[in-house]
């Protein structure tokens, strides 16, 4: 067990920080798989940081409080050149001229501490108030670019290391529109995103959500280096992430020129920071300068200001969604914003509105901060009108007139009216065709909207009899014979979608693309789905008790069952087929592909389904972090010769049936 731990250590060192993986995804696996039986079997010899660790599992009821035994302070804030000089200055009165800086990028995450003794990962505790924190080792262990064991020369005995925790923008992103689309609430930003789940209870569910960390310093006991400069080149060498940004500079005019690159540069990096960290280099210099009651005097923070202007809010109109959700949204004056035109701000839910105070006609700061959707932060009050109408959140449904409920845990408000509010209803059929649903060709939402108008479909079902319809059809504006043959065949194409594709199509509250996998694989068919009980979906792996109370409500509902009745005598799948080998599991998740070349009996796409249909992702282009090119013959020499450089494992169709045996 030690032997595979230090191992697979060295692994995970190897991809991690030297990007340069010494074996293949798949074997590591297979070794970690063989460490965790073992772990099981003798738990008494099961190492805390085993590698194991990372994939999750712990439960945290509530997390222990620790102490710092450095207090984590807080920086001292400038916006602006002056703010900046003056604190050189003071510096300069203290110390003299003699003296570089440290410029960092300001993460804009949640800090971390974490302690490690005799090489080990012992303690990971968030910030808190400053003096103590919250113990989240099982949690931050799951983060795969953070080492849990180091190895090398000089590494003091005993060390906390502190960094940023944070999510890039396109995982937060990908990751909300998941959470959008189950019904759920979304998250404002990636930092609100990780500092959510660094504090989840579930491990588990905290390994399958991508953060990632920058380390930016080092604590021991005795003076480790003379400068900060050298600490993160130390700790890069051990292991640690150390943003690649960093910049060493002899004086405050090179700070400016820093400060200047990254007020453009910060949108064009995938994750958000809110500002830039000046740092004295020298150790024995900062213990000169010393601390305010909250800060140190040798480092301090320059703040981008978040691009903001004042506008008028014109109206509030609310969006129902296809689960039945409204959102409100702030219809503005047009105004230009961070180089687009805002019309339109999001204003989340009902208690935004509320903390707001929002009054039409008020004038508004928006703001575009990291986040993509602008944001309305505030009102102007001096310039609201007199006598004008405080907005209210509706109580009925602004579509169909249903009154709104509340679901327990959730601030949004739903209709109810599933199966008569007009764009539940479309949002559902939209939902169906969709590319992760049934992908049905030669039709988009658009059309769906002008045929739930024209009333040609009112349910799922009444897409697979369109083709009686197609007197109907023709008299459509801009629908020729053409795009209508062209979706007609790709409705009727769509019978064929495996049963897991259906099964998500149908868009029960809380079923994503996912969940409906393990549904299908796990039932085989929609007769037992439909027919289970609470207890038997929650028997199901990472099926809980709000989804499985979901699904049964789902199929007590009669509209439900006899649309699954139509659909089944259309031809739809609605059983595992058995001679199928897609979506069958999980064995590739976490693993990305690319495909090249030409197979023996199989296309590319087949391929692909394969791959996605046992977790994998296929990416369109190799790099290092890469998992495996799957290659094919006739593949182009200059795709073998980049993976052979970046030492990305060739994989043959054979290995990859072998990976999913
Ligand atoms: S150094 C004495 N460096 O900003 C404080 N902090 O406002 C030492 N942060 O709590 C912190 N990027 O969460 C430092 N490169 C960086 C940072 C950084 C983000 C955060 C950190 C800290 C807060 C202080």
């Amino acid at each position: 067990m030690e032997a595979l731990v230090e191992e697979l250590n060295q692994h995970t060192y190897n991809y991690y920080v030297l990007a340069m993986p010494t074996i293949a995804d798949y074997e590591f696996d297979k070794k970690l798989e063989q460490l965790a039986t073992l772990e099981k079997e003798f738990p008494e010899f099961a190492d805390p940081n085993s590698p194991t660790q990372r994939v999750g599992g712990e439960i945290t009821k509530t997390f222990k409080t620790v102490k710092h035994k450095w207090a984590m302070l807080s920086l001292g804030n400038t916006y602006n050149e002056q703010d900046l000089r003056d604190f050189d200055e003071r510096i300069k009165r203290s110390i003299g001229d003699n003296f570089e800086y440290v410029c960092e990028l300001k993460f804009d995450g949640l800090s971390i501490s974490i302690t490690f003794e005799n090489n080990k990962m012992v303690r990971a505790v968030t910030r808190g108030d400053g003096t103590q924190g919250d113990d989240v080792t099982t949690n931050i262990k799951t983060i795969s670019n953070i080492p849990h064991h180091l190895n090398g020369p000089d590494i003091p005995s005993v060390f906390e290391i502190r960094g940023e925790i944070f999510m890039h923008r396109a995982a937060f992103e990908r990751l909300n529109r998941e959470k959008e689309e189950l019904g759920e609430m979304a998250y404002a930003n990636p930092r609100n995103f990780a500092a959510g789940t660094v504090k989840m209870q579930d491990s588990r569910e905290v390994a399958k959500r991508p953060l990632d960390c920058f380390f930016y310093s080092l604590n021991t006991d005795k003076l480790f280096a003379n400068t900060h400069w050298e600490s993160l080149q130390a700790i890069k060498s051990w292991g640690f992430q150390v943003s690649e940004h960093s910049k060493l500079v002899p004086s405050i005019e090179n700070v400016f020129d820093f400060i200047k690159h990254w007020e453009n540069e910060r949108f064009k990096i995938g994750y958000d920071i809110d500002g830039i960290v000046i740092k004295v280099n020298s150790y024995a210099q900062q213990q000169e300068l010393g601390f305010t009651a909250k800060s140190p005097r040798w480092a301090i923070s320059y703040k981008y200001k978040a691009q903001e202007v004042e506008t008028i809010l014109q109206k509030v109109t609310y969006q129902v969604g296809r689960t039945g959700a409204v959102t409100p949204v702030a219809n503005l004056k047009p105004v230009l914003l961070a180089g687009t035109t805002v019309k339109r701000a999001t204003l989340h839910n009902a208690n935004e509105i509320e903390r707001l105070d929002l009054h039409e006609g008020d004038t508004v700061f928006v703001e575009k901060g990291g986040e993509i959707i602008p944001k309305i932060i505030n009102v102007n009050l001096e310039k609201r009108q007199p006598g004008s109408i405080k907005v209210i959140y509706p109580t009925s449904c602004p579509e169909c007139g249903t009154a709104l409920v509340r679901f327990t845990g959730e601030v949004a408000y739903y209709c109810p009216n599933d199966e008569a509010c007009p764009p539940q209803i479309v949002g559902k059929i939209q939902h169906f065709i969709g590319r992760k649903a049934m992908d049905i060709n030669g039709l988009g939402d658009e059309t769906i909207e002008t045929f739930y108008k024209q009333g040609l479909v009112k349910h799922i079902s009444d897409l697979y009899t369109l083709h009686k319809k197609s007197d109907l059809l023709k008299q459509i504006e801009r629908f020729g014979e053409r795009s209508i043959d062209n979706m007609l065949k790709g409705i009727e194409d769509s019978k064929q979608m495996p049963f897991e594709r259906v099964l998500f199509g149908l868009g029960i509250r809380y079923v994503g693309a996912t969940v409906a996998r393990k549904l299908a694989y796990a039932t085989k068919n929609m007769e037992k789905l439909s027919h289970a009980s609470i207890e038997e979906l929650i028997a199901i792996d990472e099926i809980g008790q709000r989804i499985a109370e979901s699904i049964v409500e789902y199929f007590n509902n009669p509209i439900h069952i006899q649309q699954i009745d139509l659909l089944k005598s259309y031809g739809l799948q609605f059983e595992v087929a058995e001679n199928t080998i897609t979506l069958q599991s999980d064995k590739l998740t976490g693993k990305t592909f690319v495909i090249s070349g030409v197979f023996d009996g199989v296309s590319r796409d087949e391929l692909k389904d394969i791959i996605e249909g046992n977790g994998g992702k296929i990416l369109s282009g190799i790099s290092a972090k890469l998992n495996y090119l799957l290659a094919g013959d006739n593949m182009g020499p200059s795709k073998l010769e980049k993976a052979k450089k970046l030492n990305v494992p060739l994989i043959s169709q054979g290995e990859l049936l072998e990976m999913l045996k």
